[in-house]
């Protein structure tokens, strides 16, 4: 229920929120301040400037101290405040199980909107399930299968599945190992964090999500290394996309090079930052 009696107004609410997520050090604290207290009012974001007669009072005014405190002294991702963020066309469910699902990379799921009709397509460390899900959601004819290694990570890819009734199979798995034969096309965005870059990560990162869905080893390479060198001996995977940083763009192509793939591309963010590279070889 929406308070308009008594009470805080919308923009001073709004006001004290972004001195204190300001003060913290957050990128965004305004974006961040709109998008808690549109939370805890239920409502829209555009509602909080529209809706002149909107106020924040009683137990919302409690709530509302309890998320800026959540974002400005533990660092938490609003996101995981929320509990869901916008992919694509979906709004998924999100919470510490999985890594919060990245603007880049719906880049991968843009990189298979165009497969072969029918075709099958695994997501390599699915998380929440966002790249399988999206993928689905836009392109039903697939088959497509997401896997992790994370059963936690599993358990909220199924539950989004299941809300937004869309059909993707899942597996526990590490990597390629145990999983069949059948797939036409790899998508991934594995943990590709270098360890000498953990200092350099953001509190939300580094203390909330998961470390198991961002590092990966010295040079970070080490799971995309992994992934590919399975490729080479699965002839059927015509098609790959994989996300990284952009200083392992060279590395990741050179890679798939050796593993028999032609025509590898780098897909460039909305930055201008190399964030994938796909790859594609004729069918054994
Ligand atoms: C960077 S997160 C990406 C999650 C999701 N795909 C997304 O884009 O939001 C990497 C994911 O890979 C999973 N992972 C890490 N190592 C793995 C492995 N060896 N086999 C399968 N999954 C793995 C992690 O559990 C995590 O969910």
């Amino acid at each position: 229920m929406i308070a308009r009696a008594r009470g805080t107004s919308v923009r001073d609410a709004l006001d004290g929120a972004i001195t204190a997520i300001t003060a913290a050090g957050c990128e965004t604290p305004r974006l961040d301040a709109e998008l808690l207290l549109a939370h805890v009012l239920g409502v829209a974001r555009e509602r909080l400037l529209l809706d002149r007669e909107l106020v924040v009072a009683g137990d919302h005014v409690r709530a509302f101290q309890y998320a800026v405190r959540r974002r400005a002294v533990e660092r938490e991702p609003v996101a995981y405040i929320v509990g869901h963020r916008g992919f694509r066309r979906l709004d998924l469910a999100v919470d510490p199980r999985a890594l919060v699902p990245r603007p880049e990379s719906e880049l991968l799921v843009e990189s298979a909107l165009a497969l072969d009709p029918g075709a099958s397509v695994l997501d390599v460390g699915t998380g929440s399930g966002a790249i399988a899900l999206a993928l689905k959601d836009e392109r039903p004819d697939l088959t497509v299968t997401g896997s992790d290694n994370s059963a936690a990570a599993l358990d909220l890819a199924r539950a989004n599945a299941l809300r937004l009734a869309i059909e993707v199979r899942w597996r526990r798995a590490d990597l390629l190992e145990d999983l069949g034969d059948e797939f036409d096309a790899v998508l991934a965005n594995l943990p590709y964090v270098a360890e000498v870059d953990r200092a350099r990560l953001a509190p939300e990162i580094l203390r909330h999500e998961p470390a198991e869905a961002l590092f990966a080893g010295a040079d970070g390479l080490d799971a995309i290394r992994t992934l590919i060198a399975q490729l080479s001996s699965r002839s059927r995977v015509a098609f790959v996309a994989l996300e990284l940083a952009p200083e392992q763009a060279r590395a990741v192509a050179a890679l798939l090079g050796a593993a028999g793939y032609a025509n590898v591309e780098c897909v460039s963010d909305l930055a201008g930052m190399d964030r994938v590279v796909t790859a594609r070889r004729a069918r054994a």
